[in-house]
């Protein structure tokens, strides 16, 4: 249903804004193309939130004793800055679904009004929660292999090739990064058949290989992108980062302690992130100190930290809801702007205070 605001309601100076709902077609719709300016945004999330003009409390895990492999995370969160708006990101992981056909993570977004609290959209968030994953990860390859004074890594590796791994490939592709080698590994013979299909037909540069070895398809990239669903580290040789390789940690259980030791340390925000058994936590426990730390993803854009070029390098994105808040909002606009929100006129119904 498209319509006019006839839920507006004057307050005072205030006003309840319309709420609209927006659909995953949507928020492909309005996110196609976008990759450069996503990653432009995401950097400055970070940089806010750096400075602290964002509240972004712990996630809250919702698990169940009879499903132990799925969860729910609510992330709320707020952001300033020009973006300025609050609000919710509620995603659902269930493993299990990927053997029906169908995507493990399913998840909405609420956006509350910055002045009076009312929620003005619900939008599909996986896609948003994909694309700002993704966005995160570009910025910080590129920054990072910058900050360590190096060229942009010519051969990636892909650990785990479902939903997310497209995404980040989608965005390195789009921001400017060219391979002469794409590795791919996965447990899943299908998943690795289905990813590689994605690239042919993406039109991906650089010779495609599919490693049945882990070690294998660690040694031979010095960009690596680690996006299982592990629960629990199942790498430990840290003989197999010798020719120290940027890593993007993106599903950040899947590493031993002993190799985050070994390596210089990036991750999005620290509370975050020594959290919920990562392996970034699991250092922590090993050592009892946060000392295997070099600092932040917003340490790095602001120069604030040198990294060093003789080691490998993991950087370890929690994830924050601020990231989804900023990319839910550019959506909310443009859907906006193309005058195709669809308001439901009578969500808010009981407007007056005394009937
Ligand atoms: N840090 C963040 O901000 C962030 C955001 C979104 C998703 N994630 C994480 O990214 C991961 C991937 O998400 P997805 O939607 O692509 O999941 P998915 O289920 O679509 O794909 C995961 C793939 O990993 C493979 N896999 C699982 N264990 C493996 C192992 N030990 N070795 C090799 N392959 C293995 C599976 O076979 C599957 O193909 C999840 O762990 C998710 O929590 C992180």
């Amino acid at each position: 249903m498209t319509t006019t605001h006839s839920a507006r309601e004057t307050a005072g100076a205030r006003t309840v804004p319309p709420f609209s709902v927006i659909s995953g077609a949507q928020v492909q719709r309005a996110l196609r193309g976008q990759e450069p300016r996503i990653v432009e945004l995401v950097e400055t999330v970070y940089r806010l939130h750096g400075a602290g003009d964002s509240v972004n409390p712990p996630s809250y895990f919702l698990r169940f004793p009879d499903r132990p492999t799925s969860r729910i995370i609510a992330l709320p969160a707020s952001i300033g800055g020009e973006v300025r708006v609050d609000g919710l990101k509620w995603i659902s992981s269930f493993p299990e679904n990927v053997a029906s056909g169908i995507p493990r993570a399913s998840a909405v977004l609420i956006l509350n009004d910055h002045d009076t609290g009312y929620p003005f959209a619900c939008l599909e968030s996986s896609i948003i929660s994909a694309t700002r994953t993704a966005a995160s990860a570009a910025l910080a390859a590129d920054r990072l292999s910058r900050a360590r004074g190096g060229e942009r890594p010519a051969r990636v590796g892909f650990f785990g090739t479902g939903l997310i791994a497209r995404y980040i490939h989608t965005f390195l592709a789009a921001t400017g990064w060219s391979f002469d080698g794409i590795g791919v590994h996965d447990l899943s013979a299908e998943s690795a058949a289905g990813f590689r299909g994605y690239l042919q037909t993406s039109g991906a540069d650089g010779r495609i290989t599919v490693h049945d070895s882990a070690e294998e398809l660690i040694r031979s990239s010095d960009l690596v992108v680690f996006a299982t669903v592990a629960g629990e580290p199942h790498v430990h040789d840290v003989s197999w980062f010798a020719h120290n390789p940027l890593v993007l940690h993106v599903s950040l259980r899947d590493l031993a302690p002993e190799i985050l030791l070994a390596s210089a340390n990036v991750v999005d925000d620290v509370e975050h992130c020594l959290k919920a058994e990562t392996s970034p936590h699991l250092a922590e426990r090993l050592t009892g100190s946060r000392d295997f730390l070099n600092g932040t993803l917003d340490d790095v854009l602001a120069g604030r930290v040198t990294l060093p070029a003789d080691r490998p390098l993991v950087f370890s994105p929690f994830g924050l809801g601020v990231l989804d808040l900023a990319v839910g909002k550019f959506v909310h606009d443009e859907v906006a702007r193309s005058g195709e929100l669809h308001v439901v006129d009578d969500f808010f119904h009981e407007l007056r205070r005394y009937g």
